[in-house]
């Protein structure tokens, strides 16, 4: 089966960026929301990234506007019924994801595929709760998802061959490298990633060294991208923290458990880049540590947050 009609449910930071990169694919696109306000948000936020992109030189305006005019924003669920596969990517809670599950496949065609974006919770528990366990499917996009290569397949004991074979040709064609995974929590990314990023956390809580010594530790003595600290702000405290719970929670192992001072900075609103603060305050440019950080007593003099 060929995907060519894409539709997404949910146009925030992770929705807007698989609707982009389908449409920017050629593909038709149907973007569902709940409301007018958030659908103008998230389709606000695929312009911005393409307008960036033709200020950088990347995209063509003609492009832009061809990309934009093949994504349809709605609000009414039924306009996704002739869609081939329907990808969700609303609030990591299994019950609002199964209610939108329950909501689209009461319009989809039958052959559609069902698939879920989660980066933690149970593609199987979501699944089975369909009532087409077998034409379903884990697609975990990276954040930011128009720039990250990565697309991870996720098959449950139900998923039928040919529509795991279906996810790999479609993320093939969005230019994005599928990597194949069974339906274990944090599937192949987050098993590793987690545990790095909560150790960077315990590492600065130890005083080990400062926010930023810990984020040019990774960058310039191992080439990663950003820092662990740094990622984590992009990822934001709270879904890092969530992901965290759920996989403690499903291995029982230390190396998932989240360190406290991550769950006090949850509680206090610093949850990274989407609140202005995190491990770095972004109200300025370029960001710096976030002050709070630099009166840790347990964190010792490295905890001044600067090298
Ligand atoms: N349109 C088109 N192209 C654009 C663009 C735009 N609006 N904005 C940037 N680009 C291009 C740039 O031109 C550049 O292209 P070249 O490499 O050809 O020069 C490229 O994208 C990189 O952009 P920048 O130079 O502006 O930025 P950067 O080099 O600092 O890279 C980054 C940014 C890709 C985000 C990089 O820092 C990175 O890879 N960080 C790590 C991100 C990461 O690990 N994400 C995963 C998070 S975990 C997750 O998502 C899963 C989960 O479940 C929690």
């Amino acid at each position: 089966m060929e995907i060519r009609r894409v539709g997404v449910v949910g146009c925030g930071l992770m929705g807007s960026g698989i609707a982009q990169v389908a449409a920017q694919a050629g593909l038709t696109t149907v973007v569902l929301e709940a409301s007018p306000a958030l659908l103008e948000a998230g389709l606000g936020r695929i312009r911005k990234f393409l307008d960036g992109g033709v200020a950088k030189g990347k995209v063509t305006p003609a492009d832009r506007d061809a990309v934009l005019h093949r994504i349809t924003g709605a609000t009414d669920a039924a306009e996704v019924r002739d869609c081939d596969v329907v990808i969700e990517a609303v609030t990591e809670s299994l019950k609002v994801k199964r209610d939108v599950f329950a909501l689209v496949q009461s319009h989809l065609k039958p052959e559609g595929i069902l698939a879920s974006n989660t980066s933690s919770l149970s593609i199987t528990e979501m699944a089975a709760a369909t009532a087409r366990p077998g034409r379903f499917l884990g697609l975990h996009f990276f954040n930011p998802v128009p720039l990250m290569k990565l697309v991870e397949v996720v098959r449950t004991l139900q998923t039928e061959a040919g529509v795991e074979e279906a996810g790999v040709a479609f993320v093939r064609k969005l230019g994005k490298t599928p990597i194949r995974t069974s339906d274990r929590t944090g599937f192949i990314v987050n098993r590793l990633l987690v545990p790095y990023i909560l150790d960077a956390i315990r590492a600065f809580e130890e005083g080990v060294g400062s926010v930023r010594d810990i984020d040019h530790g990774m960058t310039l003595g191992c080439g990663y991208p950003m820092g662990p600290l740094t990622l984590n702000d992009l990822v934001g405290l709270d879904t890092t923290l969530s992901i965290a719970e759920i996989m403690f929670d499903e291995f029982k192992e230390k190396r998932f458990a989240p360190p406290a001072l991550m769950k006090r900075m949850v509680t206090a609103g610093f949850l990274g880049r989407k609140s202005g603060r995190g491990f770095y305050d972004y109200s300025v440019e370029p960001p710096r540590p976030n002050d709070f950080l630099a009166g840790r007593p347990d964190a010792g003099p490295a905890g001044r947050g600067e090298a």
